[in-house]
């Protein structure tokens, strides 16, 4: 049986386009419900144009974080949903929230976790001058930015790059993760141990990866 997934969503929603293609293509996994918390969000058009059933829960409607968080719940307890993967939501999600979904509830963050959590990710790794960024899907704990790591996708940064251009880099590479993060779950192949996500049918390892090449 397909796993139910509930994308939750702020904007753009090109993660979650990645996640409907994928699941149609698969059907591993049936996305049954796209849910933003803003009204205008391109991601809603982009449910309705793959027949998706969309939904908005207007964070503004509600008095407070919790209000707010009980009527997503309902929503996503009503949709039926097994998983629900953030894919550019831009609110904090509480403990309370959290821990209701818990190991049931991920995320793709545009950095190679634990570095840069938080905003502004590929102008603060071009900073520091790392020489590789990225992007992980993890398991959510009530920390911004926290959780067992699933998957991660490193990119090289390049000289040239600005801002924009090494964030290109990371959205194709994460196009590219967050669809597979979500076979693995789907094929049961993910569990969590000690806080540490363990994957069952770990490809060969990878051999060292050097920026500048030599
Ligand atoms: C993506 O880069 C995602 O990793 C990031 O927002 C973008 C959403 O793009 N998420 C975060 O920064 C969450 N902390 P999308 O709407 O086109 O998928």
């Amino acid at each position: 049986m397909a796993l139910r997934v509930a994308i939750l969503l702020s904007g753009r929603g090109s993660n979650a386009q990645a996640l409907l293609d994928d699941c149609a293509a698969g059907g591993h996994a049936q996305v049954v419900r796209v849910i933003s918390n803003r009204p205008g969000a391109l991601g809603l058009k982009r449910a309705e144009a793959a027949g998706v059933p969309a939904a908005v829960v207007d964070h503004r409607a509600f008095p407070d974080r919790a209000a707010f968080e009980a009527a997503l719940h309902g929503a996503l307890t009503a949709c039926g949903a097994e998983l629900v993967c953030l894919a550019g939501f831009m609110r904090l999600l509480t403990a309370p929230f959290v821990e209701a979904w818990h190991d049931r509830l991920i995320n793709i963050h545009p950095s190679l976790l634990p570095a840069f959590p938080g905003l502004d990710t590929h102008a603060r790794a071009l900073a520091e001058g790392v020489r590789f960024h990225g992007c992980t899907v993890h398991f959510v704990r009530a920390a911004m930015d926290a959780g067992p790591i699933i998957g991660q996708a490193a990119v090289p940064v390049h000289p040239s790059d600005d801002a924009d251009s090494l964030a290109e880099r990371v959205l194709a590479a994460e196009h590219r993760l967050y669809p597979w993060a979500v076979r693995a779950i789907a094929a049961g192949r993910v569990t969590v141990r000690d806080e540490r996500a363990v994957i069952e049918g770990w490809g060969p390892p990878a051999g060292p990866w050097l920026n500048p090449a030599q």
